[in-house]
Formats: C-alpha cells, sequence, structure tokens
C-alpha cells in the first residue's frame, strides 16, 4: 500500500488503538497516561505506552515503548507508515524529541502522525515534525 494512500478510517482506527494503549499507562509520577500506536507498512499495528520509574529519567516515553516492541517483534526491517499519539489527559502531546529521533531511523518521511493538539488532532507528516535528525555519516 503507499503510505500517503492510508485512509482516514484507517487513522482513526490507529488513534483508538493509541487510546486503547493510554488506558495501560503506568504513570504514577506525572499522571500523564500516554499511548502510541504504529501501523507498519505491510499492515500490522504495533502499541505502546509510557511506562514511569521513581528514578525519573529512566521513564520511557508511548512512541518509544512502541517501537521498540515492533522492532523486537518484526525485527530491524520495518518500516513505520503512520504513527498515532494519544493522551488520556486532554492535553496537546505531540512527540517528544528524543522519540523523534528514534522514530525517524524507522518511518517513511511522508507517514501521517497523528497527535493530540489543544483541540482534537493534528496531523503532519513525519519529515516536518523532525525535519532535521541527526545522521552519522562516516568519511
Ligand atoms: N511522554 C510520552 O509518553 N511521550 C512523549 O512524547 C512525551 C512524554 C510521557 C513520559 C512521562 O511518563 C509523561 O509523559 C510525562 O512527561
Amino acid at each position: 500500500m503507499v503510505l500517503t494512500s492510508l485512509s482516514q478510517a484507517a487513522l482513526d482506527d490507529l488513534l483508538r488503538e493509541a487510546t486503547r494503549a493510554a488506558e495501560r499507562s503506568y504513570s504514577p509520577y506525572s499522571g500523564f497516561k500516554v499511548g502510541a500506536a504504529l501501523r507498519l507498512a505491510d499492515g500490522s499495528v504495533v502499541t505502546g505506552t509510557n511506562v514511569e520509574n521513581v528514578s525519573f529519567g529512566l521513564t520511557i516515553c508511548a512512541e518509544r515503548a512502541a517501537l521498540v516492541r515492533a522492532v523486537s517483534e518484526y525485527g530491524p526491517g520495518i518500516r513505520i507508515a503512520a504513527i498515532a499519539v494519544a493522551n488520556l489527559n486532554g492535553a496537546a502531546s505531540p512527540p517528544c524529541g528524543a522519540c523523534r529521533q528514534m522514530l525517524s531511523e524507522f518511518a517513511a518521511p511522508e507517514a501521517p502522525v497523528v497527535f493530540p493538539a489543544a483541540v482534537g488532532t493534528t496531523t503532519m507528516r513525519f519529515d516536518e515534525l523532525l525535519p532535521l535528525g541527526f545522521e552519522m555519516k562516516l568519511k
């Protein structure tokens, strides 16, 4: 399937999966319950939620949790065709910079990313969200 031809219905489904994942959040310190759903190029969907730790810096975001699950389950050749993020707190929450950088190795540049805005949701292409990710090109 051509990534950009993903239907609105498919994106809505992905957002529902992200919301379901947010219900499994382990976030006793922030109370911010985030879920992410990745649609892979073959149509598989992999979800993740944020898992916090009392040593706060060890916390993993929902998006990266989903990514490590996807690679663990489907291997290093995965391509991400679409990303949805949701939270149960009614707040705007685009993926953080660390998550954008990690996702960049697997996400198609044109992959739609749907995330909660101040009102409703916003959809942006992945390469709009991270126009200049770090690359290491050794000579
Ligand atoms: N969080 C995410 O899950 N994704 C993001 O992109 C940013 C923040 C989580 C981490 C922490 O558990 C809570 O939201 C508050 O920062």
